[in-house]
């Protein structure tokens, strides 16, 4: 495959002197949280009354103070801070036993049942954090925890609780020195808890990388199927669930056939694109087979410089909706419900998708100015380019036993034209599933310090972020 000849090689080179975004592999996009825990909170029902400090006392400095008015509470935090809430975003996230069911997790009251003019009649604050009793009759009272309202905060959001306490490392090329792997024994240990831990330790791979290598695996459908199980559901398509296929257009996909592929995420053409996508080449005797040799980008790396080389493409490619369809198939045409952009980004305002097939694509443009369409093509290519690029591009050569894990919403995917009978297996697993199965994991064993808004007590105020 040729390598283009742009400005943008030339670019790159200068790019981290000049921007500050670091060309090397293992660059942090954010460290992971530094934040201290906080004293443990308890709830005001649990204290005894002679535990309650008496008014006289002088406040520990980790203590709040708030006061209200008709419309809203603001709590004073010790380092000056101020958090304004409206009083009916408070009663609305009360999760006292009448609001919140705490075994299922899940809220009680309709939006109706909650009085638009509620108010607080009194506010106290203490170490287990706001307590509220509200201008209904009965009083209601409830109970906030100071981890709650400082994540909770909007009015102003409170950086260092909106701030990516994300562990995510950009990669380039030079990955091929260290990539990330964990040995398949880790994660089929007979002790549950050694290969719960495995699989965490994978699944935090896959996250902060993007993807990792499972080593040692039986090169066997039946074994990797049982492995993909024990990590998250297999995600069923169009395509089957689990599957093993030969070069043979059975599915009325290029990836079916013995073409070579460039860099790119499967699925765009779902609502939800395929979280995981697994790997396991399971025979390509070379010789007298040749190729096949397997390709990944690191999207989100290649966007960053997108970004800092060309903000405005950037801000096309996340902006303006690209159909995508899968008509191949013979019984199935498939296309998202809605278009998305080429890069969508949370709620935080980070990247955390990107869909990127130029094969699915479909008819661009609909809806779109003239400067626009002219401008996707030229942020099209930019980015081709940059994905493209010897900087970018991580080769390597799967072999029988390694198993290949990809986070398909971030790291794209291909490989070089090949000859000869190669058997691959795999399957999609849907990021949801994966992303569930790490937070469990994580929970249990990683617990409150990755989890800045656990609270001890009975309601688990962790959830529903
Ligand atoms: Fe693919
Ligand atoms: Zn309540």
């Amino acid at each position: 495959m040729s390598k283009p000849t742009t400005t943008i090689a030339r670019h790159l080179a200068k790019l981290g002197r000049r921007t500050g975004v670091s060309l090397h592999p293992f660059n942090r996009l954010a460290l992971p949280s530094t934040q201290t825990p906080q004293s443990r909170s308890r709830s005001l029902s649990t204290a005894s009354p002679k535990e309650r400090r008496p008014a006289s006392e002088p406040r520990p400095t980790t203590i709040p103070t708030a006061t209200f008015d008709q419309q809203h509470t603001t709590v004073s935090w010790p380092d000056g801070r101020e958090s304004r809430f409206d009083n009916y975003f408070l009663f609305d996230h009360c999760r006292c036993s009448k609001c919140f069911q705490t075994q299922t997790k899940q809220r009680l009251k309709t939006l109706t049942e909650l009085p638009t003019d509620i108010q607080p009649v009194s506010v106290e604050t203490d170490t287990a954090g706001l307590h509220i009793t509200w201008s209904t009759s009965p009083p209601h009272k409830s109970t906030y925890p100071s981890q709650f309202l400082k994540k909770a905060a909007y009015d102003p959001p409170l950086a260092s609780y909106h701030e990516a306490e994300d562990s995510r490392i950009l990669w380039n090329s030079k990955i091929v020195q260290s990539p990330p792997t964990v040995d398949h024994q880790d994660l089929v240990h007979s002790k549950a808890e050694t290969s719960e831990r495995g699989i965490l330790k994978l699944l935090n791979r896959v996250h902060d990388f993007g993807f990792c290598f499972i080593t040692d695996v039986p090169p066997t459908a039946d074994d990797t199927k049982w492995l993909i199980e024990r990590i998250a559901p297999i995600r069923q398509t169009h395509y089957g669930g689990f599957w093993s296929f030969t070069a043979d257009l059975s599915h009325g996909d290029l990836a079916y056939s013995n073409e070579g592929l460039p860099a790119h995420t499967d699925t765009t053409y779902f609502t939800d694109p395929a979280g995981l996508q697994i790997f396991h080449l399971l025979s390509h005797p070379s010789p007298p087979g040749t190729g096949g040799t397997t390709l990944l980008v690191d999207a989100f790396y290649t966007a960053s410089l997108l970004s800092t080389l060309y903000p405005n493409s950037y801000s096309l490619l996340s902006r303006l909706r690209v159909p995508a369809h899968a008509s191949g198939t013979p019984g199935t045409i498939l296309r998202p419900t809605i278009s998305q952009p080429a890069f969508s980004h949370d709620e935080k305002g980070q990247l955390s998708l990107v869909r990127w097939n130029n094969e699915d694509r479909g008819v661009v443009g609909r809806g779109w100015t003239p400067e626009e369409v002219k401008g996707w093509y030229q942020a099209s290519r930019r980015f081709e380019e940059l994905n493209r690029s010897e900087d970018a591009e991580y080769w390597v050569q799967l072999s029988p036993g390694t198993v290949l894990v990809i986070d398909n919403w971030r790291v794209m995917h291909g490989r070089s034209a090949f000859t000869g009978s190669r058997t691959m297996c795999g399957a999609y697993v849907g990021a949801d599933d994966w992303k569930s199965r790490r937070a469990v994991l994580t929970k249990k064993y990683e617990g409150r310090r990755k989890d800045p808004a656990a609270i001890s007590g009975d309601v688990d105020w962790s959830v529903g972020w």
